[in-house]
């Protein structure tokens, strides 16, 4: 591939290695609704089928059937390290990041006793709070809410350093709420946390899809993410710092606690799903050559940069909504600037439910959720009384279009007149 060269993501590439978009429904629908699962990409899928078709069998025996499954498992594997530029032993595949904050939260269990605390914020996805209040409540010690500005839903960095204390064992913080879309500050959280002997648990689910991360620079103890909004197949990513990981009890089986990367996989997950992250790869690789050249250079820094590309790409399609919006009877949750946001949306109507907004919009092929998204707490702070109607949330990936904004700028407006 020869590489066009520019700083602009070119939106017909993209959207072609998409097998989603050659299908009739996908390709009449403006999908919004990226934050609860993305479409897949098309080397994903490919690995994915091959797995099922060629080798659905269980892996590392010595067929070479059975041989070829573990060396897809294992190239899918080294992918996602490489992509996060990490060891791969620091690496746990689970089946969802609920999952991987559960059994993360039972592997701190020796860490947290009735003298620690844990401060989680009022700002996360109840799978980052819950997980944690329960272990607090398990061995009695003391759970620290971070709160959220009731007017904006943001958090102040100076509320965590007035509860940030010589007792404070663990911080968990999302690196990008699913509801408000700010990005938080973790290398500060990061940095005053080292000062204090404090662990830091970021959840990069609603980030990472937008804003690749970038483990390395951040250097949290612990960092996870979804798989199924990144392009790829249904999977959790829990990376664990090697020096994090030495204090914490094994949720393996006995006999598996010798291999780093089962240590904390309590789960087993799909294999072929593993096994198709290979694929993601290809398709950070095949978006670099396209837009950058051959370079060769590693495949986390080729990732940042496709990263980079796709993110001021969503950034200009969130200005141009943002636009419309805020000259509307509409209520943003956060941030009403694209800088510092992700493209990722929640508002609520003078006029219309959030239900009947979905629903106005979907009768137009306009896909975009309602409801609390699980940051229940979040939107009770914030002032939402039905939690259930919640919400409308508007979240893009970097293959929707401006045509898909304009229709839904379009639509939004037409509702408010
Ligand atoms: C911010 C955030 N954190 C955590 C989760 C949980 O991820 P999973 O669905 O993989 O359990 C979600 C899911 O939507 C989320 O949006």
């Amino acid at each position: 591939m020869s590489g066009n060269h520019n700083n602009h993501l070119d939106i017909d590439f993209i959207r072609s290695c998409f097998p989603a978009f050659a299908e009739p429904l996908a390709a009449k629908t403006a999908f919004f609704e990226n934050a609860g699962g993305s479409y897949v990409a098309g080397p994903v899928l490919d690995k994915l089928t091959h797995f099922y078709r060629s080798n659905k069998v269980q892996p590392y025996g010595y067929c070479e059937i059975a041989k070829n499954a573990g060396k897809q498992m294992d190239a899918g594997r080294q992918t996602m390290a490489d992509l996060l530029g990490v060891p791969s032993q620091t690496i746990t595949l689970g089946p969802s990041t609920t999952q991987n904050f559960n059994t993360l939260a039972h592997a701190c269990s020796r860490l947290i006793s009735s003298d620690t605390e844990v401060i989680v914020t009022e700002q996360d996805h109840e799978s980052n709070i819950g997980a944690w209040e329960r272990l607090c409540q398990r061995n009695k010690a003391t759970l620290r809410l971070w709160p959220v500005d009731a007017a904006t839903g943001e958090l102040h960095i100076s509320d965590f350093e007035n509860l940030l204390a010589k007792s404070t064992a663990i911080v968990c913080l999302t690196h990008s709420s699913n509801i408000v879309g700010t990005i938080n500050p973790v290398e500060e959280v990061v940095r005053l946390c080292r000062q204090n002997g404090t662990r830091v648990i970021v959840d990069g689910v609603s980030c990472a899809p937008h804003q690749w991360p970038d483990i390395p620079a951040l250097k949290p103890d612990a960092y996870c993410f979804s798989t199924y909004k990144t392009y790829a197949t249904h999977l959790g990513v829990m990376y664990i710092a090697e020096d994090f990981a030495q204090y914490l009890d094994p949720q393996c089986h006995y006999f598996n606690q010798p291999f780093a990367q089962k240590r904390f996989d309590a789960a087993g997950p799909d294999h072929a799903a593993i096994a198709a992250l290979d694929g993601l790869g290809e398709y950070f690789s095949n978006s670099y050559a396209h837009h950058l050249g051959d370079a060769n250079t590693s495949l986390f820094l080729k990732t940042q940069k496709v990263s980079a590309l796709m993110k001021a790409h969503e950034s200009d399609l969130c200005a141009q909504l943002l636009d419309t919006i805020t000259r509307l009877p509409l209520r943003v949750i956060g941030n009403t600037h694209h800088n510092g946001r992700e493209a990722n949306i929640a508002m609520v109507s003078e006029k219309h439910s959030s239900r009947a907004m979905s629903e106005m919009l979907a009768s137009k092929d306009i896909c975009a959720g309602h409801g609390h998204f699980y940051a229940m707490r979040l939107l009770k702070k914030a002032g939402i009384k039905d939690t259930d109607d919640g919400v409308l949330r508007v979240s893009f990936s970097h293959y929707n279009s401006s045509e898909d904004v304009e229709r839904l700028a379009q639509a939004l407006n037409d509702l408010h007149q």
